[in-house]
């Protein structure tokens, strides 16, 4: 009975893994195809604006797939990929990318001081435990003239595209105390990113905001792609029962109308993008 009971568990335990990996590719694949339509043209912006030094260096913080890392290896970057979660190392990898891929913390860097010439960071604010050491991160692996250039969503209420599923949860839902305030923070985030990249000891070149759209034909099928590909709104309905959680559907998808055209729903997306200097 013994040797059954450890066969079984190991059983158990192997399929909860292979559970866990079907899961995390699924993830990986529905972000590509919900998010990355909007993300990479961002990096891409980016990248159009900062001239490669000869051989130059740079670190995609924070890579995710590698769709953007391709395209630093495309520019003529040698580029160095990092990511917290193996599962979209593997993807970057199985996309053919030549970089080097390093499961590593934004917060610690696995780099010398000074040998960068860029430190990409598209859409990895909102996820870090401590931006501005990250930020401080980033500063430190540049070299002198070296850029930081970085993309975040803006505030909830500005770009609806992520937001409202965040603005519907904190109208309907009683959330602690802990919870709004990472709320009100990830807000903040937003508005901070030039005064945080400066409070690091970089020098912003360009800021700006850029407003887009993404449409989908009704409400459950952005709702379903958000669910399926946000890591951050995972985070924050996994501790409601699920009674609140087919509360918070329902009243988005009641707040998504809001946004009906004759075409669907248009959904406006707003960007923030930065572009500082390690003078
Ligand atoms: C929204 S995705 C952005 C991916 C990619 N940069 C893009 O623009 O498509 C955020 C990525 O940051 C990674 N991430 C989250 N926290 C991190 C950390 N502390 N250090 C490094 N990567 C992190 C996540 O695993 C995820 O792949």
């Amino acid at each position: 009975v013994g040797r059954l009971t450890t066969v079984l568990v190991a059983d158990r335990e192997r399929d909860l893994a292979e559970f866990k990996e079907l899961a995390e590719r699924r993830r990986v694949a529905a972000y590509e195809e919900f998010f990355s339509p909007t993300t990479d043209p961002c990096g891409r912006w980016l990248l159009d604006r900062i001239a490669r030094p000869g051989n130059g260096r740079a670190v995609d913080v924070g890579c995710g797939p590698g769709t953007l890392l391709k395209e630093l290896e495309r520019r003529g970057w040698q580029a160095l990929g990092v990511d917290l979660t193996e599962s979209m190392l593997r993807r970057a990898r199985a996309r053919g990318s030549a970089a080097n891929l390093i499961l590593a913390d934004a917060a610690a860097l696995p780099l010398p001081d000074g040998v960068v010439q860029l430190v990409l960071m598209a859409f990895v604010a909102p996820h870090l435990a401590d931006p501005d050491r990250a930020y401080r991160e980033a500063r430190r692996v540049l070299g002198p003239g070296g850029f930081l250039a970085c993309a975040t969503w803006r505030e909830s209420h500005r770009s609806p595209f992520t937001g409202l599923a965040f603005e519907v949860i904190r109208r309907c839902c009683r959330l602690s105390a802990e919870a709004l305030a990472l709320l009100d923070e990830l807000d903040d985030r937003a508005r901070r990113l030039p005064a945080a990249t400066a409070d690091a000891g970089l020098t912003p070149r360009m800021v700006r905001h850029v407003d887009g759209e993404r449409r989908f034909g009704d409400a459950e099928a952005w709702w379903r792609g958000l669910v399926a590909a946000s890591i951050g709104l995972t985070g924050v309905l996994q501790p409601l029962s699920p009674r609140e959680r087919r509360h918070v559907r329902a009243e988005f998808c009641a707040a998504a109308e809001a946004f009906r055209t004759g075409e669907g729903l248009r959904v406006p997306v707003a960007v923030t993008l930065l572009i500082a200097e390690r003078t």
